[in-house]
């Protein structure tokens, strides 16, 4: 168990495409995953994914409960483990194409900034957890958001690659002064 060091945007670890995982239940992967958890705890994160502590690793935790001081108003999202993931965008309803929608995001990667990123608002995404099983979810909102930003970091892509209003990207300090009890975001 241990807090690992979070990668800042400038590494070049955080760009590459993660290899996928092909080993589950083993005790190499689950102590990948405590470490995960402890950092991202420590860090008071919605998510961290393998590569922003230098993993090459098709693999991501997220989750939040209503106590995190940097999202304190977003919904509940499960604690999740989610490995070798796959996300397709669906439309709102039946037959309707995917559609987008534009909200706050913040990265540990990216310390002391949050911008407005455009994201699709339902996916499906699968994949599987630590011990192999099966994970197949319906998601939308915040939820969706949180899988979205992390999967990115799967493929070398940071929040500020997805911005187009780049008027909508500032300091935390200034844009939420409430949120500034986290020195590092
Ligand atoms: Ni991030």
């Amino acid at each position: 168990m241990a807090v690992r060091e979070i990668l800042k945007m400038g590494d070049p670890r955080l760009l590459r495409v993660a290899q996928a995982v092909t080993q589950f239940d083993s005790d190499e992967l689950h102590l990948l995953i405590t470490d995960l958890l402890d950092t991202m705890r420590a860090a008071d994160g919605a998510g961290l994914a393998a590569p922003q502590i230098g993993v090459d690793l098709q693999l991501v935790i997220f989750g939040t409960d209503a106590t995190n001081p940097r999202y304190p108003n977003a919904p509940v999202v499960p604690r999740t483990v989610l490995i070798n993931p796959v996300i397709t965008p669906l439309g709102d309803q039946a037959g309707a194409p995917p559609s987008e929608i534009e909200d706050w995001e913040g990265c540990l990667s990216v310390p002391g900034l949050r911008a407005k990123v455009p994201r699709f608002s339902r996916i499906r995404y699968t994949g599987f957890d630590q011990f192999g099983d099966t994970i197949d979810r319906t998601v939308e909102g915040f939820h969706a958001r949180v899988v979205q930003h992390e999967c990115d970091h799967l493929i070398g892509k940071l929040y500020p690659m997805r911005v187009r209003d780049f008027s909508q990207f500032g300091f935390t300090s200034v844009l939420f002064p409430e949120l500034v009890d986290s020195p590092d975001d």
